[in-house]
């Protein structure tokens, strides 16, 4: 018999978590959500309203205080058929995956404050199971009974190409020195923050996926996805 579970997708950064994750949701009929989109975008509202400067002092007091004000959705837009991220109503997809806000996400993910809220919103979302979501402590904090987790890891240099690929592609021109440094960067804030860092659950898979084509990755989920909802 087929159970719905949820399905935690961690990781280091720009490893192809998200397309994983959405791909595998796809597959099989499960809603996908992307954290790091809630904490970008989170980011990208500090940023714009000064509470956040681009040279990284935060107000923290007034984040904490204006938290309740930042509404964060997920709807599948018209033109890609893809679920993208809103922010109080607005489509900031394309805005929170530039440098930018790249630069500072970790910052504010490391808040505590921040961590808290956005926990109890990705909680809720997964009340009724059927869901993909990726993050980086998705299986250890989120959902630490989730049915299937998978910890996904890839070199750092492939790591860096994917991501410029991904930001040539949508017009935005950077180099691949300046993306490296970001992705170690945050690896390291990453796995050294002391609220929730990143690290892999006992129970989760570890898939390394440096060699592995989009397609091998996707079948190989499918197989643990078939497994874990079957089993
Ligand atoms: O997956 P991403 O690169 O879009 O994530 C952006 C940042 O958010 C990343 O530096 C780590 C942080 N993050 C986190 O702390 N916890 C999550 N569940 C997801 C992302």
């Amino acid at each position: 018999m087929t159970k719905k579970i949820i399905v935690a997708i961690d990781g280091l950064s720009s490893c192809g978590k998200s397309t994983m994750a959405r791909q595998l949701a796809e597959a099989v009929g499960y809603a996908y959500i992307d954290t790091g989109a809630m904490y970008r975008a989170v980011t990208l509202y500090a940023l714009r309203h000064g509470l956040l400067t681009p040279d990284g002092q935060i107000d923290a007091p007034a984040l904490e205080q204006r938290l309740g004000n930042i509404d964060i959705a997920f709807r599948v837009s018209p033109e890609t058929g893809r679920s993208e991220t809103y922010l109080n109503g607005e489509n900031v997809e394309s805005a929170i995956r530039g440098m930018e806000v790249s630069a500072q996400v970790s910052r504010i993910s490391s808040l505590p404050f921040v961590r808290r809220a956005l926990v109890a919103q990705q909680q809720a979302m997964g009340r009724e199971k059927g869901l993909v979501m990726d993050g980086r402590d998705i299986g250890t904090v989120v959902f630490p009974a989730a049915e299937l987790k998978i910890f996904v890891t890839a070199s750092d240099e492939v790591r860096a190409q994917r991501r410029v690929d991904e930001l040539r592609a949508k017009g935005t021109d950077v180099s691949l020195e300046e993306v490296l440094r970001n992705v170690r960067e945050r690896d390291r804030l990453d796995m050294e923050r002391a609220e929730s860092p990143l690290r892999r659950a006992d129970d989760a898979i570890e898939l390394d996926n440096t060699h592995l084509t989009i397609p091998e990755q996707r079948a190989l989920l499918l197989r643990l996805f078939r497994q874990a909802a079957e089993g």
